[in-house]
């Protein structure tokens, strides 16, 4: 199927994490150019590195920092021009179950301060260089999570970091077109999959039983299963009409199981 992704260039945050490894590697396919981020290992793209020398370009980026984000696409036009699209992919999850009351300032801090002032500094330079850089065609693709829909109690900073990004969404899908006037701002909502940020719960057979009893399809995402989604929302070919929208990818999850009656210390009301 015709993609026109051909020369397309794509700036993506969190390239060397699970799902933004195997969505370099379904765009690099695809023909597209890719910059994409680190934070503390650019291990996971050695191997693309190699087979795609002059399509990948992978920056070391720390997207709290206000610098590190503005070098990238600085990096990112050198190496391939314009940057036609942006996947704000990277984030945080601290996986410990922490109860509000119990939660840190500075945990909570961190947590806004990479998964949504790092998406808003993303977008920031985003739009910044298509002002830079008239075109027709932008595409924004923000990664949220169900827990930004649902919540999830004792994650409240990482549900928190999440659902904020609604409001991104729905601001600068209007803020686009009077950059380039066929921008587009979508959304995509991953559940449970399996990359490093959740494998540890995914290993616990308890809590993926727990999870199951959420999704009609009774099991978890691969990484391609979210990638194929944003590299459908990234196609102009085949999605240039949809804007403003946010696709939920997770088996049909619905909430959360709030308590298990067969387990005493859930039960003691
Ligand atoms: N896995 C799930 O179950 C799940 C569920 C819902 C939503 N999501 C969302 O899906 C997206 C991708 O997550 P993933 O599952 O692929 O997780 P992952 O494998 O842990 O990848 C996270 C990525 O974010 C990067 N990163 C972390 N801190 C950063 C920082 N300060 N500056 C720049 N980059 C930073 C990491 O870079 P390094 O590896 O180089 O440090 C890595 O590339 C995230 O937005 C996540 O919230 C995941």
């Amino acid at each position: 199927m015709e993609t026109g992704l051909h020369k397309k260039h794509v700036v993506l945050t969190g390239a060397s994490g699970g799902i933004g490894t195997e969505l370099t590697r379904l765009l690099l396919d695809e023909g597209a150019n890719v910059t994409g981020s680190f934070y503390s290992s650019k291990r996971e793209l050695a191997e693309l590195l190699s087979q795609y020398p002059d399509q990948l370009s992978v920056v070391k980026t720390d997207i709290r920092e206000e610098a590190d984000v503005k070098g990238l696409f600085v990096r990112a036009n050198d190496a391939f021009g314009r940057a036609d699209v942006l996947v704000a992919n990277a984030a945080i999850a601290n996986l410990e179950e922490k109860p509000i009351h119990e939660m840190s300032l500075n945990q909570w801090t961190n947590t806004l301060s990479i998964n949504l002032t790092g998406t808003f500094l993303s977008a920031k330079h985003f739009f910044s260089n298509l002002q830079e850089y008239p075109g027709e065609d932008a595409s924004l693709i923000l990664v949220g999570s169900t827990a930004g829909h649902f919540g999830e109690a004792w994650f409240a900073d990482y549900a928190t970091s999440k659902a904020a990004l609604y409001g991104l969404l729905m601001s600068l899908k209007n803020e686009i077109v009077h950059l380039a006037p066929r921008g587009r701002v979508n959304l995509v909502n991953p559940g449970w999959t399996m990359t490093k940020m959740a494998e540890e719960a995914l290993m616990d057979p308890e809590k993926v039983k727990r999870i199951h009893q959420t999704i009609p399809m009774r099991k978890t995402a691969l990484p391609a299963d979210i990638a194929h989604v944003i590299l459908f929302l990234v196609s102009d070919y085949l999605s240039g009409h949809i804007s403003g929208q946010a696709i939920t990818v997770s088996g049909g999850m619905e909430g959360r199981v709030l308590y298990d009656l067969e387990r005493s210390d859930d039960y003691k009301h």
